[in-house]
């Protein structure tokens, strides 16, 4: 992850807010919803002001003719800024290891939607002091997911990182860090609402969707389903991650025995 992250220059950086949140959910649910956003559509009307959902997958035979362009735009808009954001120095593009390395993780720069800046209900940027040496702020947002517990963005101007404790088998904490450029004053470079108006809301709505989903997963009538190769093939790896790691525990703990 080096190359991708070293433009941000994240020793230069400060925590601006840190959040805990305890969700009503355990790790594994938590985790799970982290890792689709069939629901972003539905669900998160302030994250999907500057994120489009198509770059974490969508099911084809869902769309209409209009969504189905919008999609091919989107497919289009991505390659050209992937080559350019390269071109510029910026690695972009996806590397997704998620479930063939024991440290499983996933990156990709994606690009936003308005300005095409930040994670803000306006899409600028939040604070004006850019991350590292970056004199350019449309930079989208580079995810970086790790398994198994933790998920990151990082634009130009501001990075939210997030990892997930389980706390007991209903309910884990969700700890969420705003990193600006270590110079950066509040009140002056960057307003803090503003900064953390979309993951806090996004945050809270996620709570409510794993609440809903350990609620449901207690019920006598629950019944498991299979994921979608569309939108939850990233649910799929993680649990493919999770599985082998138990395994390759299991074995290591036989042949010791
Ligand atoms: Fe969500």
């Amino acid at each position: 992850m080096a190359p991708y992250l070293a433009p941000h220059n994240l020793r230069e950086t400060k925590v601006a807010y840190s959040h805990d949140l305890i969700e009503p959910g355990n790790w594994k649910l938590t985790m799970e919803n982290n890792r689709e956003c069939y629901h972003c559509g539905a669900n998160h009307p302030e994250l999907t002001v500057p994120l489009f959902a198509y770059g974490f997958g969508f099911a084809p035979e869902e769309l209409d003719e209009s969504e189905r362009e919008h999609a091919a735009e989107y497919a289009c808009m991505l390659n050209d800024n992937h080559r350019d954001w390269e071109a510029a120095g910026l690695p972009s593009r996806e590397v997704d290891r998620l479930d063939d390395m024991v440290t499983g993780f996933r990156t990709e720069r994606l690009p936003l939607s308005g300005a095409g800046e930040s994670h803000t209900i306006d899409t600028r940027r939040a604070c004006n002091k850019l991350m590292g040496n970056l004199d350019n702020a449309k930079l989208g947002g580079l995810h970086f997911w790790t398994q198994p517990n933790s998920w990151h963005h990082f634009m130009g101007d501001h990075a939210v990182v997030f990892s997930v404790l389980p706390i007991d088998a209903e309910h884990s904490l969700l700890r969420t860090k705003w990193l600006v450029h270590k110079d950066a004053v509040e009140g002056v470079d960057y307003d803090l609402e503003n900064l953390i108006g979309v993951w806090m809301a996004t945050n809270q709505q996620d709570s409510d969707l794993v609440g809903y989903c350990q609620e449901g997963a207690r019920m006598t009538g629950y019944e498991q389903g299979p994921y979608s190769p569309h939108t939850e093939m990233l649910v799929e790896k993680f649990v493919n991650w999770y599985v082998g790691r138990m395994l390759s525990h299991l074995a290591e703990t036989r042949a010791v025995a």
